[in-house]
């Protein structure tokens, strides 16, 4: 009731009668007054006046459902909002709730997170209020191989999105790392359940440094507000990134692999260059020549071996 108490408190510039919410909403006044509040302890600023109604003057930069819906250009990604103030790991919940028939487009998204993880076992941190830490809950019809091509998928909709909504310029490091130069702003981490050939649900997390400061990052980190110098409408590119992601992955049924490889290799910075990887206990140098139709990325060495790792950390070679 609160995301849609907002939603006509957003739509007049002026003062809104508690009559008019009441009957749009069919809710009695003392009802709306007590939600009135309910919005204020959230960071609201909502003047009201007798005979006049209630005015909004602000709203807060958090990730809350009544923010993220309100005018949310989507169909079904981001529809269902599970919001936490801290959590484990959002990837926690959005696998248990994959596992609960919830449906796809289902998002977890927190202000904090105790147990954050990234890649190869790594701790993600997770400053409070700072970054947009979220799990995506997907049911695609592929087989388990080709999973890797929705991790591809949501890096490059973080690029667009966050070129659109703020202005900046991002490249991927293969295969999910989100880099500002050479300094890392995000990441992507894709679990899975599945069967040897049918994915059941897939979950994808997303962790991209907004508004944190550098005392908080790690080294060769950065966020976009160290690098822009202006503190970032977290709101705006949240909702930004639910479009696009959902954009993109339309089109992807539709036109297939293709499509999402052709936006990788438009914003990725590591095809052509001279590369380490650590996979899987191997070690490979080399040049990262391409990518397969599977997302894997092809590596060829000095001695003219063509290699395609899976996954791995890819460390650029002067
Ligand atoms: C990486 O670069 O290693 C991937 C980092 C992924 C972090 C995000 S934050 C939201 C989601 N919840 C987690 O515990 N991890 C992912």
């Amino acid at each position: 009731m609160t995301e849609k108490i907002v939603e006509l408190l957003k739509k007049k510039d002026n003062y809104i009668s508690g009559e008019e919410i009441s009957s749009k909403l069919k809710v009695t006044r003392q009802a709306i007054w007590k939600y009135i509040q309910e919005l204020r302890e959230l960071g609201y600023d909502i003047v009201a006046v007798p005979h006049l109604g209630y005015k909004l003057i602000s709203s807060p930069d958090l990730l809350i459902p009544q923010e993220i819906s309100t005018n949310l250009e989507t169909n079904f990604i981001g529809k269902k909002i599970y919001y936490f103030e801290s959590i484990s790991s959002t990837m926690d919940l959005a696998l248990k709730l994959g596992a609960e028939a919830e449906e796809e487009g289902a998002i977890v998204v927190a202000e904090t997170q105790t147990k954050g993880r990234g890649r190869l076992g790594r701790h993600w941190i997770s400053a409070k209020h700072k970054g947009i830490y979220f799990s995506l809950l997907l049911r695609p019809r592929i087989a388990p191989a080709n999973v890797a091509i929705l991790t591809l998928l949501i890096a490059v909709s973080a690029v667009e999105a966050i070129k659109e909504s703020v202005g900046v310029e991002v490249n991927i490091k293969w295969p999910n790392d989100l880099l500002i130069g050479l300094k890392k702003i995000g990441g992507i981490l894709t679990e899975i359940n599945a069967e040897t050939d049918l994915v059941h649900f897939i979950v994808i997390g997303l962790g991209l440094n907004v508004n944190n400061d550098d005392k908080s990052l790690v080294a060769h980190a950065t966020s976009l507000k160290e690098y822009k110098k202006e503190t970032i409408n977290r709101v705006s590119l949240f909702q930004r990134m639910l479009s696009v992601i959902e954009d993109n992955y339309l089109h992807f049924q539709k036109e297939g692999f293709e499509f999402v490889i052709k936006k990788w290799l438009a914003y990725n910075a590591t095809i052509g260059k001279r590369i380490k990887i650590e996979s899987n206990l191997k070690h490979i140098e080399g040049e990262a020549v391409g990518i397969d139709s599977d997302g894997g990325l092809l590596v060829r060495s000095d001695s003219g071996l063509m290699q395609k790792v899976m996954a791995g950390d890819v460390t650029y070679c002067r």
